[in-house]
């Protein structure tokens, strides 16, 4: 099949490479051209681990190619997939003017096929329900300026991959979902993901863009719920991850998406919550789970503080290592990660604060540029009154602790994603806190 892609962030980029491997040629088109020539050239400007060597793959296949013509990646096309950002307005609601846009520029470009089916126009961006009906819309108002109309159909087709494991979730997910208004949307679309034998679930529009939304506040759900209940195993002495084992046992539950620590960030889950409580609101509703997820969620980098607090006292002066930045680990990305409201913190409470990331040091420099940035991890540790661990990569994790804890000048540490075996850090010496891990 001919797919074009529209819009290279995140979820653009996957999209083109892994259609491109499943055997299909590939247009990624976008307005930024320092962006376009860099996929040219087959460097990626964010970090992904696998995708930029999948990248060269294909474009060097012939399989998939990057421009900023969008008029130019139309002809023959069978599938427009639509992947611009909808980031969050003020009020939380997802802004869907670059959707507009792209849906404007396709109504003035788009050509009548000479053969073969109409193009599907399939939405990727996470958008509010009714969104698709929208850009339906937004097309046909221009082809009427035009006068004529171009036969094309409309997909909805949500996508639920995570950053540092992107181009695998994308070939291997967990189902497709495909909302669809007429039965040969659905079948073009089917037919798309054939070679990915993937569960596919065909649903209408509508449901296929709440499903998307649905999916993330209910993930987003489980962490606030396993981070309150570590605020309560922390007062009455009980373990969290014992907890969350037992919990995850049990099929209904599922053991995954239940570990606590500082709280959840990213480009998703914040913007997705909020943005779930604003569709309801404008249906003049309250989406009270919603609302204490979120608030638990933004209180728990101040809880996590407070347990600092409680052991070092005033922070002023002590010098505190930051171990991680990004929301997670495998990834460049500090959207929304916890461990800026923390350094904010430090910084304000007069800690002299040292942070080591093996992905994350340049983008938060740009935020917090009084912080020290080490390049390695046993630099970081160097003279050190306590260690806070907030974003559990594998270096951190695998790190050396019996040979560094002479390094410190208080072999303290506060786990806040609590990977780190307890026992052992204990019997090295060190006074380490996790989240609800009572010694
Ligand atoms: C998420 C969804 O998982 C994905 O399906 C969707 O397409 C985009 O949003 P992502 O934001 O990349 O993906 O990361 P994810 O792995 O889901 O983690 C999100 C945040 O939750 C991270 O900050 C992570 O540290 C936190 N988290 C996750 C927890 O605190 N506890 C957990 O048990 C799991």
């Amino acid at each position: 099949m001919m797919i074009t892609v529209v819009g290279t962030g995140y979820v653009g980029t996957t999209t083109t490479v892994a259609l491109a491997m499943l055997g299909h040629t590939v247009c990624g088109v976008d307005v930024d051209p320092v962006k376009v020539r860099a996929l040219q050239s087959g460097s990626l400007p964010i970090f992904e681990e696998g995708l930029e060597d999948a990248l060269r793959r294909e474009t060097a296949a012939g399989r998939l190619r990057f421009t900023c013509d969008l008029g130019q990646a139309l002809p023959g096309c069978d599938v427009i997939m639509l992947a611009v950002g909808t980031p969050p307005d003020e009020d939380g609601s997802a802004n869907l003017r670059a959707l507009e846009e792209v849906s404007r520029q396709l109504g003035r470009l788009l050509q009548p096929k000479a053969h073969g089916r109409p193009p599907v126009i399939a939405i990727k961006s996470t958008v509010p329900v009714g969104t698709g009906e929208r850009v339906r819309g937004w097309l046909l108002q221009e082809m009427i300026l035009r006068g004529l109309h171009i036969p094309f159909e409309m997909a909805s087709n949500p996508e639920f991959l995570r950053e540092g494991r992107a181009l695998h979730d994308a070939m291997h997910p967990d189902r497709v979902v495909v909302g669809a208004d007429t039965p040969g949307a659905a079948n073009v679309m089917k037919q798309m993901y054939l070679p990915l034998q993937a569960p596919l679930l065909l649903t209408s529009i509508r449901d296929a863009e709440m499903i998307k939304y649905a999916s993330n506040a209910f993930l987003a759900t489980k962490i606030s719920f396993m981070n309150e209940l570590a605020r309560l195993c922390e007062r009455v002495g009980a373990n969290i991850q014992q907890v969350a084992q037992g919990m995850g046992f049990d099929a209904r539950i599922n053991p995954h998406f239940l570990q606590a620590g500082i709280g959840y960030g990213g480009s998703c889950f914040p913007k997705d919550v909020q943005a779930l409580q604003a569709l309801a609101a404008q249906s003049g509703l309250t989406l009270q789970i919603l609302q204490a997820v979120e608030a638990v969620n933004a209180s728990q980098p101040g809880w996590f503080l407070q347990k600092v607090k409680h052991v070092l006292g005033s922070l002023n002066g002590q010098h505190i290592t930051v171990l991680g930045l990004t929301f997670k680990p495998g990834t460049d990305d500090i959207r929304e990660s916890p461990a800026i409201p923390i350094l904010k913190h430090l910084e304000e409470q007069g800690a002299q604060i040292t942070a080591f990331d093996p992905q994350g040091m340049a983008a938060m420099k740009q935020r917090f540029p009084n912080v020290t940035y080490a390049s390695t991890l046993q630099e970081s540790l160097r003279d050190a009154d306590a260690v806070l661990l907030l974003t559990e990569w594998k270096e951190v994790v695998e790190h050396d602790w019996g040979a560094s804890w002479s390094e410190l000048r208080q072999p303290i540490v506060f786990d806040g994603r609590n990977v780190l075996d307890s026992a052992q850090m204990r019997a090295w010496g060190y006074q380490y806190y996790g989240v609800a891990r009572p010694s």
